[in-house]
This record gives structure tokens, C-alpha cells and sequence, in this order.
């Protein structure tokens, strides 16, 4: 499932480990682990670009400024709107190949005739929150960094979402679950985008290939009368029908079925041919 319709984003090129991106006006190169072929051309003489993410021997890395350009801006997707800016760890605040599961779960939203009540856990600066919202949902957002929040709040502010749209919360996303659960809440659909590795609630070691199938079991435990659930993976490893096998597994009994893709981008520098970078997978569960 290739995100097509971006106007302010796209991959210039990518090759050598990296990949040259447009982000509206502005021209980065970030490292990128699938991208194992031969560049096209030299990417880090590219005569545009602003700024270069290197890698440090820790493991770290840090931005190298080029050719200066603003400390923040904002790109458009469709009738929406996010903040960009270069992070820590190699982020710019939004994930574009996300635009297709914003697409699909939206229409979904769409063409409920009830208000979709969505749970979004480890939703990051909030693309899906603020693309569901937009489409008519009532999203709860859940992610453990307060920082990033605040940034789903700023994004649904310059996208026009409604106040009420989205119910903002800074949790671990299992304690948030395991109280959920307590408390009897329930959801129409689900999305969830853990990372590879990370903290459980006691401070344990996450391993996403560990704990996906007791997660994805719990979250199963808040959805009522359900229409979607999507797990999206950045993983390097993890193939699509995993994914579609847990959500198949979990969501046995309900009326629906699921199914599991790539996500890709397109490589706008054809000169060796028609190219498209890999981004991780999505398995989507939805009603029949
Ligand atoms: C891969 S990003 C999600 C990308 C997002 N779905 C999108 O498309 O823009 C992972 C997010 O999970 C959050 N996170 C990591 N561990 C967490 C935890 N235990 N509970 C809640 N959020 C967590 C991080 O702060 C980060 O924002």
C-alpha cells in the first residue's frame, strides 16, 4: 500500500542507507536501514539540502545544518495540517506512509452512521488522532510523552479539528488499557503503532515480538461492537501476516476479518527505475 497523494512530501531519492526527502521547502537525508541499494547519485551532495542526520557510534546521531530553514513549519495532507521539525532519533514529527491507514480508517469513520469512539495507543504526535478526528470520530490519544501530546494537540489545532474531538492523554498505554478495562470503557476501534523497543509499566524491557500478542489480547478486551482494529509495525523483520494472524487470533468470534500490508513510499528519482521505499506494515482487522 503505497501513500501516493502527498503534495508537500516526498523521497527525492534513496540508496547507500539514506534517503533524500522533501518536507514542502525544506531538503533532509536521513538515515534509512532498508533503503541497501546503490543511491542513484550522490545524495549528500544534493545542491538543495538544509540539513543531514548522521549517526554517532553510540547508537545516537544528531542533524548537521546545511543551509539554514525554519526551526518549525507545516506540511498539508489534504485538508490537514502538521508540524514538522527534526528531533532526536532521526523523527520530523510525522510518519507520511501513515496516510494510507488514515485513509482507510477514516472512510470507516465516515460511513459509520454512529460517532466512532477510537482508542489511538502510542499515538505519537497524533497523524491518525487528528486524521479520525477529522473524518468525525471521537479519538482518545494515548502516548507516554507528554511532548508528544502536546504536539497532537497543536497538529488538531492547525487542522481545524473540533476542541472536543480528541480526549488527550499522557500514559503508559497498558496501565491506560488496564484501567480502561477496570472502569468498563468501551471502543468501536482501535489503532495501535507500539515501537520495536521500549519500557513496559514497571520500567520492564519491551520487546515488541514478546509482548504484541499479550497486548494486542488485553486491548481486544475494550472494544465493543467493533469496526476496526489496525496494529501498524515498524519492526524490521516482522512480516504483514504476523500481524494478520494476531489480530485474526485475538478477534475470533466477531464479524469481521483481517487482513495485513506493506507500507510504502514513493521514489519520485526514476533514473534507474521505478523505486519505492519500505516502511514497516500495517494489519487491519474490520468489520464485515
Ligand atoms: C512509532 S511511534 C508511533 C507513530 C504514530 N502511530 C504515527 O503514525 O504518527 C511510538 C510512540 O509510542 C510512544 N510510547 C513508547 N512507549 C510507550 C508506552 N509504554 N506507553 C505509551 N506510549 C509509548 C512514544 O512516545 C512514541 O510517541
Amino acid at each position: 500500500m503505497t501513500a501516493k497523494d502527498w503534495q508537500d512530501y516526498e523521497i527525492i531519492a534513496a540508496g547507500d542507507g539514506e534517503k533524500l526527502e522533501r518536507w514542502k521547502d525544506v531538503f533532509l537525508l536521513r538515515p534509512d536501514p532498508q533503503a541497501i541499494w546503490k543511491a542513484p547519485f550522490d545524495l549528500k551532495s544534493y545542491k538543495g539540502l538544509n540539513a543531514v542526520y548522521n549517526r554517532a557510534s553510540d547508537g545516537g546521531g544528531r542533524w548537521k545544518v546545511l543551509r539554514p530553514f525554519p526551526s518549525e513549519w507545516t506540511v498539508e495532507w489534504r485538508n490537514l495540517r502538521f508540524l514538522i521539525k527534526p528531533m532526536g532519533f532521526k523523527h520530523t514529527g510525522l510518519f507520511p506512509e501513515q496516510a494510507v491507514n488514515w485513509d482507510i480508517t477514516g472512510k470507516i469513520c465516515k460511513q459509520s452512521p454512529k460517532r466512532v469512539n477510537v482508542l489511538n495507543l502510542f499515538g505519537y504526535t497524533g497523524g491518525a488522532s487528528v486524521a479520525l478526528a477529522a473524518s468525525g470520530a471521537f479519538v482518545t490519544h494515548v502516548d507516554a510523552a507528554k511532548g508528544m501530546v502536546e504536539r497532537c494537540r497543536q497538529n488538531a489545532r492547525l487542522s481545524g479539528v473540533p476542541e472536543d474531538g480528541i480526549r488527550y492523554i499522557v500514559d503508559d498505554c497498558k496501565k491506560f488499557v488496564l484501567r480502561e478495562i477496570k472502569r468498563g470503557k468501551k471502543y468501536n476501534a482501535v489503532l495501535m503503532d507500539p515501537p520495536s523497543y521500549g519500557r513496559g509499566p514497571s520500567g520492564e524491557t519491551w520487546k515488541l515480538e514478546d509482548s504484541l500478542y499479550e497486548l494486542a489480547t488485553l486491548v481486544r478486551e475494550v472494544l465493543d461492537e467493533p469496526l476496526f482494529y489496525l496494529i501498524n509495525s515498524y519492526t524490521t523483520g516482522l512480516q504483514p501476516t504476523v500481524i494478520k494472524n494476531i489480530l485474526s487470533l485475538v478477534m475470533h468470534g466477531a464479524k469481521g476479518s483481517a487482513d495485513a500490508y506493506e507500507l510504502t513510499l514513493p521514489v519520485s528519482d526514476k533514473s534507474m527505475g521505478e523505486t519505492e521505499l519500505p516502511c514497516g506494515c500495517s494489519g487491519l482487522w474490520r468489520k464485515n
